[in-house]
């Protein structure tokens, strides 16, 4: 991975292929690696930059609280070390989401498309915000392993953890190794991160919607209605697949990332 110091804080990134370029945010507590076959399979005809948000990954580490705008600020800054100048579709899988409708906001003039993957457009309830503060209280005290814990069961089909153990383990490590001043400053920023879905039906860039049919935290229903706000958007649900659909299904994500950016003016 190549580093970059933006915003003051180090930023780790893989930039693989040549072309117009796509960004790939993560979800939450991850890191690149959970795009690697789309790296892979984007990577032959785009050039892919898929960094590890700032806290995540070996990216450096903040203290407080790092707002979603925080996070497409540096994606920005990223680009603009990198000088790609030309306009960019951005990625984002859940906490990876709330960062895009944010880069759409403050930064809309570099997208050229947004890939919504299993992500929500509603902020925190006050009940939802407070359980992710005192379970920053807990992971500062005790390391990740609660918080993984609560969210392990949620992230994949029933099928996905029952045939494919070594995947499921696998992100479990990543989760596990996350720095909990890190896993703190994002949880923060998600708690305190603005509504969207009074927003979507401004979004005027070409949209794809992904979502795995059983997503237990960004529920099919829940990114049908984003598609439906957000005047270019097309859906594409993933049979049998939960919310890390680009693990659960990668060939099936990324051939429909593809076909989304393959015909894009
Ligand atoms: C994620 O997958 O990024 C998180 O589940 C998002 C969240 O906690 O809201």
């Amino acid at each position: 991975m190549k580093t970059q110091t933006v915003n003051g804080a180090e930023l780790a990134y893989v930039d693989a292929g040549a072309g117009r370029p796509v960004v790939l945010v993560h979800g939450f507590p991850l890191d690149h690696s959970m795009w690697n076959a789309q790296i892979e399979a984007l990577s032959e005809d785009y050039r892919v930059i898929a960094p590890d948000l700032r806290g995540f990954g070996r990216s450096g580490v903040s203290d407080g609280t790092v707002t979603m705008q925080q996070f497409a600020d540096d994606l920005a800054g990223l680009l603009s070390a990198l000088q790609v100048d030309e306009p960019v579709v951005l990625c984002g899988l859940s906490m990876g989401g709330y960062v895009a409708w944010q880069f759409w906001r403050q930064h809309g003039r570099r997208l050229r498309g947004l890939i919504l993957c299993d992500t929500r457009a509603v902020s925190d309830t006050p009940e939802a915000a407070a359980a992710r503060r005192e379970m920053v209280q807990r992971v500062l005290r005790e390391g990740p392993a609660p918080l993984v814990a609560q969210m392990m069961p949620r992230l994949f089909a029933p099928s996905t953890a029952q045939d494919q153990p070594e995947l499921v383990e696998s992100l479990r490590r990543v989760m596990l190794k996350t720095d909990p001043r890190g896993i703190a400053a994002a949880a923060r920023g998600m708690a305190e991160r603005p509504e969207m879905v009074s927003q979507l039906n401004q979004i005027e860039c070409p949209a794809l919607v992904i979502v795995g049919e059983l997503d237990a935290i960004s529920t099919a229903e829940e990114m049908r209605a984003i598609a439906r706000a957000i005047p270019h958007a097309r859906l594409v649900e993933i049979a049998g697949c939960g919310h890390m659909s680009p693990l659960e299904r990668p060939t099936e994500v990324s051939a429909a990332m593809r076909e989304f950016l393959g015909g894009l003016a």
